[in-house]
């Protein structure tokens, strides 16, 4: 492939690597650059980072500790089961702490999950967890082992992958002649259309369009049949596609392509002016930020994600301008944020009438976060899709 860099976010750690004090001296950095292949239209980190320093025993995100994502995937679950052949097959790529999984019967429900912690914690469910990467010798194993699958799942895993033709290579060998392969990543016209520049990290080696998807998985013998345009995660793309023999596409395959053709998705131009917005955000956020802490007002964080790593080593924010991070996760809790090294504190601890102003590090779920702290008298801040309190 080759890309033309469009943007640099400058040295950047493992975003979901939260350390304890004696790890600072030790951490991992590298250039953290995007660019844009001309002919796939993807867009892609010009180097990417080894998988295995993410994704190992030690990996932190839960995907079921957010209730929108556990009620997303349980109404996923049932939606796909109106289609699917009685008693399917299922194999799930990238199955974290089981929060789909659980939806379906142990049995004929199969995952993988390179991160040890999460692969012991489903094959205990009594889900036979596959405890590596994603890649041919895995699917043929797979498919000696258990035969051809009904449904291919991925949630946020695709776009983790440095190697996407040989993942979706993988998947077609793997999927019945009739099976789906559903999955679901951010969107890049939402990135864009958000200046949510803090989608880009060590995890996410892509940031797909349907442009881009339908050209590589067509490549790969599959096609795109059904495109759901979804909220969650700041907005993603859910991707149904079927084997280009039995594949027919609806209309809002064309209707999203037609849509990011219209925002030039395709050309590189549209990616150099979006690289100058986020350099205006990340002024935008320090000043902000500054002038809170100048007029001695308290600000913290809320959700220690993976994006707030990228926005606070992009933007150098620290402990001089956010005093801590609260996230619900036990795996973050006392430990420090990458990078800037920001401690972590439980929510019930860290939110109380002396915190002035929330910096929403987990902005995707700003309702769900609002409903809780009902109670919380000052205000929020966010970056997307520009600086403003709210
Ligand atoms: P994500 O944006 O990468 O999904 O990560 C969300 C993080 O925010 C995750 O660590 C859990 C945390 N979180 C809270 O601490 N409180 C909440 O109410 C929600 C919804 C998430």
């Amino acid at each position: 492939m080759d890309k033309t860099k469009f943007l640099d976010l400058g040295n950047q750690p493992i975003a979901n690597c939260f350390l304890s004090d004696d790890e600072f001296n030790d951490e991992f950095f590298y250039n953290l650059s995007v660019g844009f292949d001309e002919e796939s239209c993807l867009v892609s980190h010009m180097d990417f980072v080894e998988p295995i320093r993410m994704f190992n025993e030690n990996y932190a995100y839960r995907g079921s500790m957010s209730k929108t994502m556990r009620l997303h995937f349980k109404s996923l679950s049932e939606r796909l089961k109106t289609i699917l052949p009685q008693n399917p097959k299922v194999l799930e790529i990238g199955s974290n702490d089981g929060v789909f999984l659980k939806n379906w019967s142990v049995g004929s429900t199969f995952a993988v999950e390179p991160c040890g912690n999460f692969a012991e914690e489903t094959n205990n469910l009594g889900y036979k967890t596959y405890p590596n990467f994603w890649d041919e010798n895995l699917s043929n194993k797979i498919l000696e082992e258990n035969g051809k699958m009904d449904l291919v799942f991925a949630a946020n895993c695709m776009c983790h992958i440095p190697n996407i033709d040989i993942a979706f290579s993988a998947v077609n060998d793997v999927l019945s002649d009739d099976g789906f392969f559903v999955f679901e990543d951010p969107s890049l016209e939402q990135m864009i259309d958000k200046c949510s520049y803090d989608q880009i990290y060590d995890e996410h080696p892509h940031v797909f369009s349907v442009i881009a998807l339908q050209k590589i998985l067509e490549r790969n013998g599959l096609s795109v049949v059904n495109v759901d345009n979804l909220s969650v995660h700041g907005g993603s793309n859910r991707i149904w596609a079927k084997k280009t023999k039995g594949g027919v596409s609806n209309k809002s395959v064309q209707d999203n392509v037609d849509h990011e053709k219209t925002l030039g998705l395709d050309e590189i131009a549209t990616f150099i002016k979006f690289s100058e917005r986020v350099r205006q955000s990340k002024e935008d956020l320090k000043s902000l930020l500054t002038r809170c802490v100048d007029s001695g007002k308290k600000v913290i964080s809320y959700g220690a994600t993976s994006k707030s790593t990228t926005v606070f080593n992009y933007c150098e924010i620290g402990t001089d301008l956010i005093q801590y991070i609260t996230d619900t996760t036990p795996e973050k809790q006392h430990k420090y944020s990458p990078g800037m090294h920001i401690p972590i504190i439980p929510p019930r601890v860290g939110i109380d009438d002396t915190v002035d102003f929330v910096f929403l590090g987990a902005w995707n779920f700003a309702s769900e976060i609002k409903n809780k702290e009902k109670d919380f008298r000052g205000k929020f801040i966010t970056h997307v899709p520009n600086v403003r309190l709210i």
